[in-house]
């Protein structure tokens, strides 16, 4: 069962959760979800809307850049270790995350992108604008810091690829009981 939400009642919880890592989900080739610890939760043109940063070589960008839309799955208590490890360390390039971390699927409302049973709180986003990162205009410290250009842009952690901001509407949002 779905129990719908008011976003801006759970905005607390969402910015809590978030710093420690919530799943951007996608569904392109196949279904695939991805940590994230960088967003924004907020209105722009009237919408509600949740910006999402993803640096150019993750899987997820691909799918995003087919789909145009993404699933927020929020966890209500602490994330659990062992989706964090595989869902914020591998690629959905060459791992099926769904059976690595154990995740269970179910249909979104809206979205053809499915949410995640272990993380109720869900946001169904719609892409509104996309806005790649130009790094010459990013502050010099955090840009050697986040962007360092010796490390290949396939490597999980920080490296040499700007991030692109996608900018969702939120178009559902509710909690899986
Ligand atoms: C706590 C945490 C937060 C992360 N936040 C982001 C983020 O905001 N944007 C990003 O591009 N990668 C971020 N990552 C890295 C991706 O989760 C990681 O590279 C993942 O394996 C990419 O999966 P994919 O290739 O299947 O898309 C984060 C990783 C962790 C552990």
């Amino acid at each position: 069962m779905k129990e719908k939400i008011n976003v801006f009642d759970c905005s607390e919880q969402i910015m809590k959760a978030l710093r420690r890592g919530i799943l951007l989900n996608t569904n392109g080739d196949k279904f695939n979800s991805m940590v994230i610890s960088w967003g924004h939760f907020g209105i722009i043109w009237g919408e509600p809307t949740f910006i999402v940063y993803v640096r150019e070589h993750r899987y997820t960008k691909q799918q995003l850049d087919k789909t145009m839309e993404f699933t927020l799955s929020i966890p209500l208590d602490r994330p659990d270790p062992l989706i964090s490890k595989v869902c914020g360390s591998l690629s959905g390039s060459n791992v099926d995350k769904v059976k690595e971390a154990n995740l269970t699927l179910v249909k979104a409302e809206t979205n053809n992108t499915p949410a995640v049973a272990e993380y109720p709180l869900t946001l169904e986003c719609k892409v509104l604008y996309t806005q790649k990162q130009d790094l010459s205009l990013i502050p010099e410290d955090i840009r050697s810091k986040n962007y360092p250009q010796d490390v290949e842009g396939t490597n999980p952690l920080a490296n040499r690829d700007p991030h692109t901001a996608y900018i969702g509407k939120i178009v559902d949002a509710y909690v899986i009981r």
